[in-house]
């Protein structure tokens, strides 16, 4: 199973101006990009409770698994599961299950948190051409340095690109 990141930025490292605001400032190439890229029968979406909380009409066609500390004050749904678990115990029931792909969708706290533990095998990142004067940035602090190679890179429009990387196994 791919563990992939999948994130929009600006230019210096912000995915949003604040953990309520959601993808509106993104190019509708990015959001063309992501919505391909998720929408498939073998992947599900992970995202952190204050991102599924900006994105009120949910993915449409897509599984998500939304990361909560406190899964009894939701209800899952038809799309929809609210899970406490860690990536430890909830990635290995995923691939048991025949998930081939685990979109790590954000925000903030849920990219650091994979990362982190070391489960993260590629990263899709788009840039858009926007500075912004402040927000949430992409990453909290890591442990240590991470490498990660470059497999590819294009434009989504003729303003916005797209770099796909691959991490390296560290240790384990
Ligand atoms: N530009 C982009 O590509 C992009 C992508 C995604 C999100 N965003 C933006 O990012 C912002 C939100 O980011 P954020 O960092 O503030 O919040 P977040 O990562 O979306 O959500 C944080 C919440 O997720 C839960 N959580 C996180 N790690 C967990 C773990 N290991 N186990 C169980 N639950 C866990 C906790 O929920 P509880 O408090 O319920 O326990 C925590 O409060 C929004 O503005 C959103 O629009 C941007």
């Amino acid at each position: 199973m791919r563990k992939i990141i999948i994130a929009a930025v600006s230019v210096n490292g912000f995915l949003s101006h604040s953990e309520t605001e959601g993808a509106n400032w993104t190019s509708k190439a990015d959001k063309r990009f992501f919505k391909e890229a998720t929408c498939g029968g073998t992947g599900v979406v992970i995202v952190g409770r204050k991102t599924y909380e900006t994105i009120p009409n949910g993915l449409p066609g897509r599984r998500m698994i939304v990361l909560t500390r406190h899964p009894e004050r939701f209800q899952d749904g038809p799309e929809v599961e609210f899970r406490s678990e860690g990536a430890q115990t909830l990635l290995p029931e995923l691939e048991a299950n025949g998930v081939k792909e685990c979109w790590i969708a954000g925000g903030r706290q849920v990219y650091t948190y994979f990362l982190r533990e070391g489960l993260v095998d590629e990263i899709f990142l788009t840039i858009e051409p926007i500075l912004f004067g402040n927000g949430i940035p992409f990453l909290s602090e890591l442990a240590e340095d991470r490498p990660l190679s470059l497999v590819s890179h294009r434009l989504l429009n003729d303003q916005t690109v797209l770099l796909h990387y691959r991490t390296h196994r560290t240790g384990g």
